[in-house]
């Protein structure tokens, strides 16, 4: 997949120019600062809003995932607030910077509280930590729009169908980029109402026109708190230009601030995955059954039947067939893999033409060879399954070494811990274990070796063996006779 960092990457649509804020460009220096300090009242959690998942991820790491394609990370500011050491571990490992605001006053006030971090910069890109969707391109196209217009203040607009709870926005007139005002749901009149040009919540702006007029936002509102919004009339009222950029794609904008609408995002996600990926030429049945992690990757001819989850880093190679009801965690599927119904995988690895399923449980560190079968109520953990060989049914396989060719029979059980130590079992190339053997480790099993059905192993096997390790049979003839007998006298 192409990344790429830094705006370098987006293709300037300015005449100026000068919209690069690659850092060894001499264009102007642009930081994004994203607003997450709220603390989601709408959605009754005890997790802060932007820490709530959406398409695997917390709301605030799609916003930052975006925001470090158009600067590096170092120019980037999550301001948080609410829960911030929390918010702040779950983020640490994307790079950007963190500035507290201890006490969320409202948007306007998250910015006065950036003040002294964007004091270096020149624009500022301003995003809203709960609307995941936007994407780079959006945002890039703002900042372009924005220099080009050479505005104090810019922000994203779109119509929506049903623009209910968002703020509106008031144009000069109806054709002019000129924005005079932004009026919250509010405090909207009738007529204010009806308009369904909205403000999406992403803004850019000149950072000497903002700091310069940031001081002359007022609480007088219904929330008492202090309006990012309001800065359009602010610095209006300055003299200052304030325009609008539309975008057609109106889609990008929706907040995430109910359970319904983090689940809406979160379905539009999905489906995007699945549509990307079906045009990469994977099949994908039945779609919105299927949940798939922006980060799985998956080579063409490949089937996802209905209700299959994919998760995290999982890849998959071609021509496999994922089948219903398999949970995929992190796992590196080869070519050609035949994953049966009702598989649960984490951190696993198949080879080529593996076949696993169906219900088997792969947990981490199982690595199953080439061609290789591991079949119904199957668990493995920590081993190695060499090439062509099987575990078929009903067997426990953990820190096991097992060569390439060796048959495991119905219910085998490597007895691994003791209650204290994990303990290794080494099975050579070609061994056949007979059903129902415990093996007691730390045990090795010779190669070429047979072990007896339901034998319990205690002692290495030597290389072409025969291991029985069971009690003799005893045979007591006519004693069931003789009891029923006794039992009816
Ligand atoms: C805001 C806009 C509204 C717009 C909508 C788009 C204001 C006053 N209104 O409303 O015009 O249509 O977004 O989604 O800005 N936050 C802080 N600190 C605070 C308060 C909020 O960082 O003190 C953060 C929140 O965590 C959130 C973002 O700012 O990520 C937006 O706040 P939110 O309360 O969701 O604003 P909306 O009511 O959605
Ligand atoms: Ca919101």
């Amino acid at each position: 997949m192409k990344k790429s960092k830094g705006g370098s990457s987006f293709p300037a649509a300015s005449s100026q120019g000068r919209t690069s804020s690659h850092p060894d460009s001499s264009g102007p220096r642009v930081a994004v600062a994203i607003m997450a300090a709220g603390k989601g009242t709408r959605l009754k959690s005890q997790l802060p809003k932007v820490l709530h998942e959406v398409g695997g991820k917390p709301l605030l790491e799609h916003v930052i995932r975006a925001a470090v394609r158009i600067v590096p990370a170092k120019d980037v500011y999550a301001i948080i607030g609410h829960e911030a050491d929390r918010v702040r571990a779950a983020l640490a490992h994307t790079g950007v910077n963190f500035v507290l605001q201890a006490e969320q006053r409202g948007t306007g006030h998250a910015l006065m509280v950036a003040r002294e971090a964007l004091s270096g910069y020149d624009h500022v890109i301003v995003l809203s930590g709960d609307a995941p969707l936007i994407t780079w391109e959006t945002i890039g196209r703002l900042r372009n729009f924005h220099l080009e217009e050479q505005a104090a203040m810019t922000l994203l607009s779109a119509d929506l169908e049903n623009p209910t709870g968002y703020g509106r926005v008031l144009r000069k007139t109806v054709r002019s980029a000129e924005v005079r005002g932004i009026v919250e749901e509010k405090a909207a009149s009738a007529p204010q109402k009806k308009i369904r040009e909205i403000n999406s919540g992403f803004y850019v702006f000149a950072v000497k026109e903002l700091y310069g007029s940031i001081g002359q936002l007022s609480t007088a509102n219904p929330h008492h708190e202090y309006y990012l919004t309001d800065m359009a009339e602010v610095l209006g009222k300055a003299r200052q230009r304030v325009v609008a950029w539309k975008t057609a794609n109106a889609s990008e904008v929706l907040g995430g601030n109910t359970r319904a609408e983090l689940a809406d995002i979160d379905q539009q996600m999905r489906l995007a995955k699945c549509r990307q990926l079906m045009a990469d030429g994977v099949t994908v049945f039945y779609p919105a059954t299927c949940v798939i992690d922006a980060d799985v990757e998956i080579a063409p001819d490949t089937v996802i039947e209905p209700y299959v989850q994919l998760l995290g880093k999982t890849r998959i190679g071609t021509a496999c067939r994922v089948r219903s009801y398999c949970v995929i965690r992190d796992s590196e599927i080869g070519d050609g893999v035949i994953v049966r119904p009702g598989c649960v995988m984490e951190e696993a690895r198949l080879g080529t033409g593996a076949v696993v399923g169906p219900y088997s449980h792969l947990r981490p560190g199982s690595e199953i060879g080439e061609g290789a079968h591991v079949g119904n109520f199957v668990e493995t953990k920590k081993i190695k399954l060499g090439k062509g060989s099987k575990a078929n049914h009903l067997t426990y396989l953990g820190d096991a070494d097992i060569g390439a060719g060796v048959n495991i029979g119905a219910g085998t059980i490597t007895c691994n811990y003791d209650g204290v130590h994990k303990h290794k079992t080494v099975i050579d190339d070609g061994v056949f274990i007979g059903s129902d053997s415990t093996l007691v480790a730390p045990v090795r099993v010779g190669k070429g070796a047979y072990v007896a059905a339901a034998s319990c192993i205690t002692d290495d096997v030597p290389e072409d063996a025969l291991a029985l390790g069971r009690a003799r049979q005893i045979v007591k003839e006519g004693w069931a006779r003789e009891k029923r007998a006794a039992r009816r006298k």
